[in-house]
């Protein structure tokens, strides 16, 4: 079955044809960032126009890429949230104009639930139960895979996503956007003991984040220190408590849930200090750490249209009526879009 998979949750346009929820044809990703450049961080404005300017483009891309024609798509895919609200009505928009053009499916996606079926396109079969950790500009969140479709939170950041914590610290030191990348090749060469800032954590909530502090930390030691280390002291650092605090969480989230499999997903899962750490807590023992590719781990819509096969065989698809959540909750999901394999069937619209 081929699903064409749309995503514009935040800065990336990105359509997807991907078969049986597997194999994927083709992967188009418009990447906004220069647009956002120099704001150094994602103006919501800025990110809904453009998604507006190329979608079109992009998902006319992703279909001959693909090496198909419209009339082989048979459902479409989109993220519902979360995300930003003005970007993802685009997206929804559009997939809800296509869907009624062409008669066929809508399939509403929660983007994070995407980010955690990322790491499936590549290793189908993942030992359960998982901790999930999905780090990126948007999102700290850990979840706890029960089976594929069956999830808990466990925990999420109170205030800044960590990618926000690296864009905000760089922008904050004069080093460029985004943020992540840079820091973590300046502290390749910085000293990581350098500067004890705090880790960000919660006091009484096991499994929560809370990366503004750290954020300010880092000013206030600009702003009060005379003679501040170099940049590379600082970015090390910083990376350090960053990377403390996700790591020591999840493999206690790991111990505590009898979990065999971490995964991770955002654009944070490129961090080279994140995947030396949780290397080097997992070697050795029973626990299997999946990593996707780079191109999988940030905002795509192979995830999307892959997890929306699973979607559709589980009754999952919505009418017409269908509306963004900029807020959706995992919480929420068990509710509102079932169990994969048990879901309840959404309303169809007459003209499906
Ligand atoms: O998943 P993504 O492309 O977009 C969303 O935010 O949804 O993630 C982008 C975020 C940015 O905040 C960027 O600074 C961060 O991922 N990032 C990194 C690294 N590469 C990207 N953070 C830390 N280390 C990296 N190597
Ligand atoms: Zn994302």
């Amino acid at each position: 079955m081929l699903i064409l998979g749309i995503e514009t949750s935040c800065d990336e346009t990105a359509a997807a044809v991907v078969e049986d929820g597997q194999h994927i044809l083709s992967n188009i990703i418009a990447s906004q960032v220069k647009f956002h450049e120099p704001y150094g961080g994602v103006v919501p404005e800025i990110a809904s126009r453009k998604h507006i300017e190329v979608i079109n483009q992009v998902v006319v891309s992703a279909i001959n890429e693909a090496g198909i024609t419209l009339n082989d798509i048979e459902a479409i895919a989109v993220t519902y949230g979360p995300g930003l609200v003005g970007a993802l009505l685009v997206g929804v928009s559009f997939a809800k104009a296509l869907a009624y053009g062409r008669r066929l499916p809508l399939i509403p996606i929660n983007h994070l639930e995407a980010h955690i079926y990322a790491v499936y396109l590549e290793y189908p079969q993942i030992n359960l139960p998982a901790i999930a950790l999905v780090v990126s500009g948007g999102h700290t969140e850990m979840i706890l895979v029960k089976e594929l479709g069956v999830y808990e939170s466990l925990g999420r950041t109170k205030d800044d996503a960590i990618g926000e914590a690296y864009d905000k610290v760089a922008k904050w030191l004069g080093l460029g956007y985004p943020g992540g990348p840079i820091i973590d090749q300046l502290a390749i060469t910085g000293n990581r003991e350098a500067i004890r800032f705090p880790r960000p954590t919660i006091k009484h909530s096991k499994y929560d984040f809370s990366y503004s502090g750290l954020k300010t930390a880092v000013i206030n030691y600009t702003k009060t220190t005379h003679h501040p280390l170099p940049v590379e002291d600082i970015a090390a650092s910083f990376q350090e408590a960053a990377v403390d605090a996700l790591v020591s969480k999840v493999m206690n989230a790991v111990q505590d849930m009898a979990a065999v499999s971490i995964i991770l997903g955002g654009g944070v899962a490129a961090n080279s200090r994140l995947r030396e750490q949780l290397n080097a807590k997992t070697t050795g023992k029973d626990i299997a750490l999946y990593i996707p590719s780079i191109v999988l781990c940030t905002d795509n819509a192979a995830m999307i249209a892959g997890l929306g096969f699973h979607k559709y065989n589980a009754g999952n698809r919505s009418d017409l009526s269908l509306d963004v959540n900029s807020n959706l909750k995992w919480e929420k999901w068990g509710e509102k879009w079932g169990k994969m394999g048990t879901a309840r069937k959404m309303g169809t619209a007459p003209y499906f």
